[in-house]
């Protein structure tokens, strides 16, 4: 057995504990992967009556260590199969018949998306599109499209996007979510499906692969790295924590009005260069590791949402101030360089094949 860490920065499930006391199904996908295995958390602590199915494939994004604090719990369970194979799919609904889907599953990271953009159709677009076509078929109460402020495009400066703005995607990542984003449009429209759709802001938090921003520069640091800045390390983004997000979520996954796009942000809003130096000073590591780079292609120069839609209509709003949640996560990363060390060494993809081989050939 496992040792169970602390895996939440704040108390977050406490404050209204049993808020839904109806018994639901949840059907998570990519629930191994950095902003899903947040979430499942979060509905297992906060929801003693839903039970939640984790469907996954375990790309090399997935990761079951995510997942240990709460995975013997008798409402969690886990699913190991592919969005973008029509069989795993019918099948996971045939044996779950979920009342909500919420969709993280996708390939996530632009830089990769850049070298290999057809696994990101395949997964963010046809993947969704076959989770959809179940979803009408087995006449889900609420899917809920996990996407992202990136479908649309760089934003000038002094402008806040809403969920009105043209989608104007400029990486494969972000077009292949944009693409999904629109197929979610004509499952409401074409056919009457119960959808929302989300679109965040760039999250940190724990658990997060460290191939984005936040957890390369203090995985980097604590090992005395070199940094990568991409450019001039003048680009922006707006950040949020993971919890902050796993809530509006569920917000909107309970109480979005059907057909509605949100944007969920924070307006806190870095230059990539100087997140890195602040980040930096919190850990007290020399500046010196930062080292300039090639440009990312077709790099977005600043990402801004206006998230009044969700607070105005639906009540949230972000409650974990950035220096908090920051330095939580810092401390976090810090106290679990063994799961970080495990993903450099590869060591995490084999815990799928020790934990449920043996539990599978126990049951044939
Ligand atoms: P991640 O890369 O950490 O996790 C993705 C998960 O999806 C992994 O567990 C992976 O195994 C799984 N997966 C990939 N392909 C699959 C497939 N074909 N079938 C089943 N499972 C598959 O991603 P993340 O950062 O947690 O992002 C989750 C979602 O949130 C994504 O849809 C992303 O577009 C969106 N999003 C992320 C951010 C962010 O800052 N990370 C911000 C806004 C929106
Ligand atoms: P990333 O975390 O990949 O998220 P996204 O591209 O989806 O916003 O990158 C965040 C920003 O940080 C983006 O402008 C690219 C930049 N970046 C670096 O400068 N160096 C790095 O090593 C990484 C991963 C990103």
């Amino acid at each position: 057995m496992k040792e169970k860490k602390t895996d939440s920065a704040f108390d977050f499930f406490d404050e209204n504990k049993i808020v839904n006391d109806e018994h639901k199904i949840i059907l998570v996908t990519g629930g191994a992967g950095f902003i899903g295995s947040n979430f499942i958390r979060y509905l297992i602590r906060k929801y003693p009556n839903f039970k939640v199915i984790n469907f996954d494939k375990l790309t090399y994004a997935g990761n079951l260590n995510n997942l240990t604090t709460i995975e013997d719990n008798a409402n969690y369970v886990f699913f190991k199969g592919d969005v973008a194979d029509q069989k795993d799919v019918k099948t996971a609904f045939e044996q779950f018949n979920p009342d909500y889907v919420v969709h993280f599953a996708a390939e996530s990271h632009v830089d990769k998306s850049i070298i290999n953009p057809d696994i990101f159709l395949q997964t963010n677009v046809l993947g969704t599109q076959i989770l959809l076509n179940y979803s009408r078929e087995h006449k889900v109460q609420k899917f809920v499209q996990v996407s992202t402020d990136e479908v649309y495009g760089s934003i000038d400066s002094n402008l806040n996007v809403t969920e009105e703005a043209l989608i104007k995607p400029n990486n494969p990542y972000s077009a292949s979510k944009a693409s999904a984003d629109l197929l979610l449009r004509v499952a409401y429209q074409t056919y009457g499906q119960s959808v929302n759709v989300i679109r965040a802001c760039n999250n940190f938090g724990y658990y997060q692969f460290p191939e984005k921003l936040v957890p390369v520069i203090i995985h980097n640091a604590f090992n005395n790295l070199d940094i990568p800045i991409y450019g001039d390390g003048m680009n922006i983004r707006e950040w949020m924590h993971v919890e902050d997000h796993c809530r509006a979520i569920d917000v909107v996954m309970q109480n979005g009005k059907s057909g509605e796009i949100y944007n969920v942000g924070t307006g806190n809003r870095w230059k990539n260069i100087d997140l890195a130096e602040y980040i930096l000073d919190k850990m007290n590591i020399n500046k010196k590791l930062i080292s300039y780079v090639l440009d990312r292609q077709g790099h977005d120069v600043r990402y801004s949402v206006d998230s009044s839609k969700i607070q105005q209509e639906l009540g949230w709003k972000p409650q974990i101030e950035f220096e908090d949640g920051l330095e939580q996560v810092i401390t976090w990363y810090s106290n679990h360089m063994d799961w970080i060390e495990e993903i450099t060494s590869g060591k995490y993809m084999n815990y799928y094949d020790d934990i449920y081989k043996p539990r599978m050939m126990e049951t044939q």
